[in-house]
Protein backbone atom coordinates (compact mmCIF):
# COMPACT_ATOMS: atom_id res chain seq x y z
CA UNK A 1 0.00 0.00 0.00
CA UNK A 2 1.21 3.48 -0.89
CA UNK A 3 1.96 5.70 1.97
CA UNK A 4 3.73 9.63 2.81
CA UNK A 5 4.92 9.98 6.35
CA UNK A 6 6.74 12.14 8.05
CA UNK A 7 9.24 12.07 11.22
CA UNK A 8 10.34 15.15 12.40
CA UNK A 9 11.15 17.68 14.77
CA UNK A 10 10.03 21.12 15.66
CA UNK A 11 10.98 23.65 18.10
CA UNK A 12 7.82 24.63 20.04
CA UNK A 13 6.99 27.54 18.03
CA UNK A 14 6.78 25.00 14.77
CA UNK A 15 9.79 25.47 13.53
CA UNK A 16 12.21 23.25 12.05
CA UNK A 17 15.40 24.82 11.31
CA UNK A 18 16.60 28.43 13.48
CA UNK A 19 17.02 32.10 11.68
CA UNK A 20 20.44 31.32 10.31
CA UNK A 21 18.87 27.70 9.14
CA UNK A 22 20.83 26.13 12.06
CA UNK A 23 19.73 22.85 13.78
CA UNK A 24 22.08 23.31 16.89
CA UNK A 25 18.58 23.92 18.73
CA UNK A 26 18.27 20.01 18.30
CA UNK A 27 20.58 19.36 20.94
CA UNK A 28 18.91 21.41 23.67
CA UNK A 29 18.47 18.60 25.57
CA UNK A 30 21.19 16.20 24.07
CA UNK A 31 20.60 12.90 25.78
CA UNK A 32 17.56 12.53 23.50
CA UNK A 33 20.48 11.59 21.30
CA UNK A 34 21.24 8.46 23.75
CA UNK A 35 17.65 7.04 23.98
CA UNK A 36 15.71 5.44 21.47
CA UNK A 37 13.09 7.84 20.28
CA UNK A 38 11.60 5.71 17.49
CA UNK A 39 13.75 6.53 14.42
CA UNK A 40 15.36 3.33 13.52
CA UNK A 41 11.11 1.77 13.89
CA UNK A 42 9.92 4.53 11.40
CA UNK A 43 12.67 4.10 9.09
CA UNK A 44 12.20 0.26 8.96
CA UNK A 45 8.51 1.11 7.86
CA UNK A 46 9.59 2.89 4.63
CA UNK A 47 11.18 2.10 1.26
CA UNK A 48 12.46 5.35 0.92
CA UNK A 49 13.23 8.75 1.17
CA UNK A 50 12.11 12.16 -0.29
CA UNK A 51 14.04 14.81 0.56
CA UNK A 52 13.62 18.73 -0.92
CA UNK A 53 16.58 20.37 -1.91
CA UNK A 54 17.24 22.55 1.05
CA UNK A 55 17.45 19.40 3.04
CA UNK A 56 19.54 17.54 0.58
CA UNK A 57 21.89 20.63 1.06
CA UNK A 58 21.78 20.28 4.75
CA UNK A 59 22.83 16.54 4.89
CA UNK A 60 25.43 16.84 2.64
CA UNK A 61 27.41 19.56 4.71
CA UNK A 62 26.86 17.63 7.62
CA UNK A 63 30.41 16.04 8.08
CA UNK A 64 29.45 12.32 9.15
CA UNK A 65 29.39 9.59 6.19
CA UNK A 66 25.91 9.12 4.23
CA UNK A 67 23.76 8.61 6.76
CA UNK A 68 20.93 6.20 4.86
CA UNK A 69 21.10 3.07 4.50
CA UNK A 70 17.51 3.13 2.08
CA UNK A 71 16.76 4.82 -1.34
CA UNK A 72 16.75 8.63 -1.24
CA UNK A 73 15.17 10.86 -3.79
CA UNK A 74 15.70 14.61 -3.91
CA UNK A 75 13.06 17.12 -4.97
CA UNK A 76 14.34 20.13 -7.21
CA UNK A 77 13.04 21.43 -9.95
CA UNK A 78 16.20 23.78 -10.55
CA UNK A 79 19.18 20.78 -10.12
CA UNK A 80 20.13 19.68 -13.44
CA UNK A 81 21.93 16.51 -11.82
CA UNK A 82 23.38 16.08 -8.05
CA UNK A 83 26.93 16.77 -7.40
CA UNK A 84 28.81 13.56 -8.39
CA UNK A 85 29.93 12.70 -4.98
CA UNK A 86 26.39 11.91 -4.56
CA UNK A 87 25.11 10.58 -7.96
CA UNK A 88 25.40 6.85 -6.25
CA UNK A 89 23.81 7.88 -2.74
CA UNK A 90 20.49 9.61 -4.08
CA UNK A 91 18.81 9.93 -7.47
CA UNK A 92 16.88 13.79 -8.70
CA UNK A 93 13.31 13.71 -9.49
CA UNK A 94 11.25 16.71 -10.95
CA UNK A 95 8.28 17.72 -11.46
CA UNK A 96 5.03 18.77 -9.08
CA UNK A 97 4.30 16.57 -5.84
CA UNK A 98 1.77 14.15 -8.29
CA UNK A 99 3.95 13.60 -10.89
CA UNK A 100 7.31 12.64 -8.17
CA UNK A 101 4.94 10.25 -6.37
CA UNK A 102 4.30 8.58 -10.19
CA UNK A 103 8.01 8.68 -10.67
CA UNK A 104 9.34 6.91 -7.14
CA UNK A 105 6.15 4.75 -7.31
CA UNK A 106 6.76 3.29 -10.55
CA UNK A 107 10.42 2.38 -9.83
CA UNK A 108 8.67 0.18 -6.92
CA UNK A 109 9.21 2.65 -3.78
CA UNK A 110 5.40 3.07 -2.45
CA UNK A 111 6.03 3.98 1.44
CA UNK A 112 7.67 7.13 1.62
CA UNK A 113 9.52 9.37 4.01
CA UNK A 114 9.06 12.75 3.02
CA UNK A 115 11.75 15.58 4.61
CA UNK A 116 12.02 18.91 4.82
CA UNK A 117 9.18 21.64 5.20
CA UNK A 118 8.87 23.45 1.72
CA UNK A 119 8.43 19.73 0.33
CA UNK A 120 5.80 18.54 3.25
CA UNK A 121 3.94 21.63 2.58
CA UNK A 122 3.51 21.05 -0.89
CA UNK A 123 2.72 17.54 -0.27
CA UNK A 124 0.22 18.62 2.72
CA UNK A 125 -1.55 21.06 -0.14
CA UNK A 126 -2.51 17.96 -2.25
CA UNK A 127 -3.81 16.04 0.97
CA UNK A 128 -0.72 13.57 0.13
CA UNK A 129 0.77 12.88 3.40
CA UNK A 130 -0.81 9.94 5.96
CA UNK A 131 1.31 9.93 8.72
CA UNK A 132 3.28 12.48 11.12
CA UNK A 133 5.50 11.59 14.03
CA UNK A 134 6.44 15.01 15.20
CA UNK A 135 8.91 14.96 18.31
CA UNK A 136 8.34 18.72 20.06
CA UNK A 137 11.71 20.22 21.32
CA UNK A 138 10.23 22.99 24.03
CA UNK A 139 12.36 25.68 22.75
CA UNK A 140 11.21 29.01 21.27
CA UNK A 141 13.30 29.92 18.14
CA UNK A 142 11.04 32.70 17.37
CA UNK A 143 11.58 32.64 13.85
CA UNK A 144 13.12 30.06 11.17
CA UNK A 145 12.17 27.54 8.78
CA UNK A 146 8.57 26.76 9.54
CA UNK A 147 7.31 23.01 9.37
CA UNK A 148 3.65 24.21 8.58
CA UNK A 149 2.08 26.82 6.02
CA UNK A 150 -1.00 27.72 4.41
CA UNK A 151 -3.68 25.30 3.43
CA UNK A 152 -6.17 25.63 0.19
CA UNK A 153 -8.61 23.33 2.81
CA UNK A 154 -8.09 21.48 6.57
CA UNK A 155 -6.28 18.82 7.10
CA UNK A 156 -7.47 16.12 9.62
CA UNK A 157 -5.07 14.20 12.26
CA UNK A 158 -5.93 11.91 14.53
CA UNK A 159 -3.57 11.22 17.38
CA UNK A 160 -2.65 7.61 17.72
CA UNK A 161 0.13 8.04 20.33
CA UNK A 162 2.16 10.54 22.59
CA UNK A 163 5.29 9.73 24.22
CA UNK A 164 7.14 11.83 26.52
CA UNK A 165 11.07 11.43 26.41
CA UNK A 166 13.04 12.61 29.39
CA UNK A 167 10.24 13.91 31.50
CA UNK A 168 10.86 17.10 28.84
CA UNK A 169 10.12 16.25 25.18
CA UNK A 170 6.67 14.88 23.58
CA UNK A 171 6.44 12.87 20.96
CA UNK A 172 3.01 12.95 19.09
CA UNK A 173 1.96 10.18 16.11
CA UNK A 174 -0.80 11.45 13.76
CA UNK A 175 -2.20 9.76 10.95
CA UNK A 176 -4.69 11.61 8.20
CA UNK A 177 -8.59 10.38 8.46
CA UNK A 178 -10.47 11.32 5.61
CA UNK A 179 -13.83 10.21 7.89
CA UNK A 180 -14.46 12.32 10.95
CA UNK A 181 -16.21 9.51 11.96
CA UNK A 182 -13.78 7.39 11.93
N1 LIG B 1 14.02 19.64 12.32
C1 LIG B 1 14.10 18.62 11.48
O1 LIG B 1 13.84 17.46 11.87
C2 LIG B 1 14.44 18.88 10.04
C3 LIG B 1 14.20 17.88 9.08
C4 LIG B 1 14.48 18.17 7.75
C5 LIG B 1 14.98 19.39 7.38
N2 LIG B 1 15.22 20.33 8.34
C6 LIG B 1 15.73 21.65 7.97
O2 LIG B 1 14.76 22.30 7.16
C7 LIG B 1 15.42 23.11 6.20
C8 LIG B 1 14.98 22.69 4.80
O3 LIG B 1 13.59 22.83 4.67
P1 LIG B 1 12.99 23.82 3.59
O4 LIG B 1 11.55 24.02 3.91
O5 LIG B 1 13.87 25.02 3.51
O6 LIG B 1 13.17 23.08 2.22
P2 LIG B 1 13.00 21.61 1.62
O7 LIG B 1 11.59 21.18 1.65
O8 LIG B 1 14.03 20.69 2.16
O9 LIG B 1 13.44 21.93 0.10
C9 LIG B 1 12.66 22.78 -0.67
C10 LIG B 1 13.10 22.70 -2.11
O10 LIG B 1 12.76 21.42 -2.64
C11 LIG B 1 12.50 21.56 -4.04
N3 LIG B 1 11.21 21.00 -4.43
C12 LIG B 1 11.02 20.18 -5.47
N4 LIG B 1 9.76 19.84 -5.57
C13 LIG B 1 9.11 20.47 -4.60
C14 LIG B 1 7.76 20.51 -4.25
N5 LIG B 1 6.81 19.79 -4.87
N6 LIG B 1 7.42 21.26 -3.19
C15 LIG B 1 8.36 21.98 -2.51
N7 LIG B 1 9.68 21.96 -2.83
C16 LIG B 1 10.04 21.21 -3.88
C17 LIG B 1 12.60 23.04 -4.33
O11 LIG B 1 13.93 23.24 -4.78
P3 LIG B 1 14.28 23.80 -6.24
O12 LIG B 1 14.29 25.28 -6.09
O13 LIG B 1 15.61 23.23 -6.53
O14 LIG B 1 13.19 23.32 -7.17
C18 LIG B 1 12.41 23.70 -2.99
O15 LIG B 1 13.00 24.98 -2.90
C19 LIG B 1 16.91 22.92 6.39
O16 LIG B 1 17.41 23.95 7.20
C20 LIG B 1 16.97 21.60 7.11
O17 LIG B 1 18.12 21.50 7.91
C21 LIG B 1 14.96 20.09 9.65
Amino acid sequence: MKSNKVFIATSLDGYISDKTNGLAWLDTFPEINTIDSGYDDFMARVDALLMGRNTFETVCDFDIPWPYKKQVFVASNSMDRLPSQFTDKAELVKGSANEILNQIHAKGYNKLYIDGGKLIQSFLKEDLIDEMIITIIPILLGGGTALFSSLPNPVIFKCIKTELFLDKIVQNHFVRIKNIEQ
